[in-house]
């Protein structure tokens, strides 16, 4: 009776002790080294390819991948379809973008590799291959997220920063994931490429219903500039450049224009112009606008921070087959 007992603890113990090494077990970097060796090389000339027909895709990408981190970590929730899905969420709706690249990289993933690399980490590869590309830092890519079962939009619709709010409302939403305030400057430094509509930043230009005055901390050609691109009675959604000196390429200008009162949004601005940014931001974006490589650093390790958000390993999730479904 006794050794019954002893055995049963004994098994169970061990029995806990691999659950935990299971839901412990880290991303690696040689994930997919014997099962999919081509993969890094796919993934590269298909971001490639789409970045010739079109250079903003890599900003694109590269916001897929946060917007999915964000939202129940990284597990390419963003990418389910459907209309209570993440995609109608207020931030990704008719702005989320590079989808049908997701699938080109997945199609000739699966073609090489069938069943075997997560949607959540081709999104992880296709960013930092977008950085690359577009003139960045790289980095190492750890390895073997798998893919959620369900998309949140409630949870996007909360979790996601809003390009109104001030920097105490969007430090919380990256603290709530485990990021810090060094995280939220830095990524934002993810700004030096891609564009944003004129109804995320034309509050800034008129005095809309008497609710705010045009925003005096920008640049004054700029403002002038912006004002003729987006008339009030337009619907709002042309785009401006995110950095209007060097617009796809990734370097450290984004903060040198924030100096400059040429910031785009508001949530780029007030890193450096708002009173709240003094004992917060304001240090950090002086620092990264005067030393690229320091911005390169931190934005590099910010990235790899954000990348391993509650990732699904060990048997959690699945491998989609399709990354815009979940499997049957
Ligand atoms: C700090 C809080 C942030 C806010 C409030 C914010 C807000 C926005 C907004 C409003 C847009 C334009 C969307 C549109 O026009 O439909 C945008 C674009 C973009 N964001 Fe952010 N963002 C933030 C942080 C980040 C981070 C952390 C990254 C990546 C690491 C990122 C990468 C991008 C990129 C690359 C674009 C351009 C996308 C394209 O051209 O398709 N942003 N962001
Ligand atoms: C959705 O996200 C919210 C956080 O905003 C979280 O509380 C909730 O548990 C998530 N729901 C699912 C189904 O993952
Ligand atoms: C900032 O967060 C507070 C508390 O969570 C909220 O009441 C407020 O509406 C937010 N401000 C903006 C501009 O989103
Ligand atoms: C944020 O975290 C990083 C480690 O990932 C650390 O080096 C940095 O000092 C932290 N920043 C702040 C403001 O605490
Ligand atoms: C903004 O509009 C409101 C009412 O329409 C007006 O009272 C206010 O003076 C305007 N502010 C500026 C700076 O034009
Ligand atoms: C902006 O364009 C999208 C389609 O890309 C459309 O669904 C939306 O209604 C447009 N916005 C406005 C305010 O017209």
């Amino acid at each position: 009776m006794k050794m019954t007992n002893y055995f049963t603890g004994y098994s169970w113990l061990v029995t806990l002790s691999m659950f935990c090494l299971i839901a412990s077990s880290q991303l690696t970097t040689d994930f997919y080294l014997s099962t999919c060796p081509n993969l890094l090389r796919i993934v590269r000339r298909e971001v490639q390819n789409a970045i010739k027909f079109e250079m903003r895709i890599a900003a694109s990408l590269i916001r897929l991948h946060f917007h999915d981190c964000f939202v129940n970590g990284c597990e390419a929730s963003i990418l389910l379809d459907g209309n209570d899905g993440e995609k109608f969420a207020f931030p990704n709706v008719n702005s989320a973008r590079g989808f049908e690249v997701v699938d080109n990289i997945k199609t000739a993933v699966e073609s090489a590799c069938s069943g075997i690399v997560s949607c959540a980490d081709i999104l992880a590869v296709a960013a930092r291959d977008s950085v690359v590309l577009s003139g960045g830092p790289s980095w190492t890519v750890v390895l073997g997220r798998r893919d959620g079962l369900v998309a949140n939009q409630t949870g996007a619709n909360n979790g996601l920063p809003s390009p109104f709010e001030p920097i105490s409302n969007i430090t919380a939403k990256f603290v709530a994931v485990g990021l810090n305030l060094t995280d939220v400057v830095a990524l934002s430094g993810a700004h030096t490429i891609g564009q944003a509509r004129c109804a995320l930043f034309s509050n800034r230009l008129f005095n809309f219903s008497g609710k705010g005055v045009p925003d005096s901390t920008m640049e004054t050609n700029m403002f002038s500039d912006l004002q003729k691109l987006c008339p009030p009675t337009d619907d709002g959604n042309k785009t401006a450049p995110l950095d209007r000196n060097s617009i796809d390429l990734f370097d450290n200008h984004y903060f040198k224009n924030l100096l400059n009162g040429k910031g785009l949004l508001s949530s780029d601005q007030i890193l450096f112009s708002s009173d709240e940014a003094l004992s917060t931001t304001k240090s950090f974006v002086q620092r990264y606008s005067d030393d690229s490589k320091l911005f390169f650093d931190d934005f590099v390790n910010s990235m790899i921070k954000m990348g391993n958000i509650s990732p699904l390993t060990g048997s959690s999730g699945q491998i989609r087959k399709n990354c815009r479904v979940i499997n049957s």
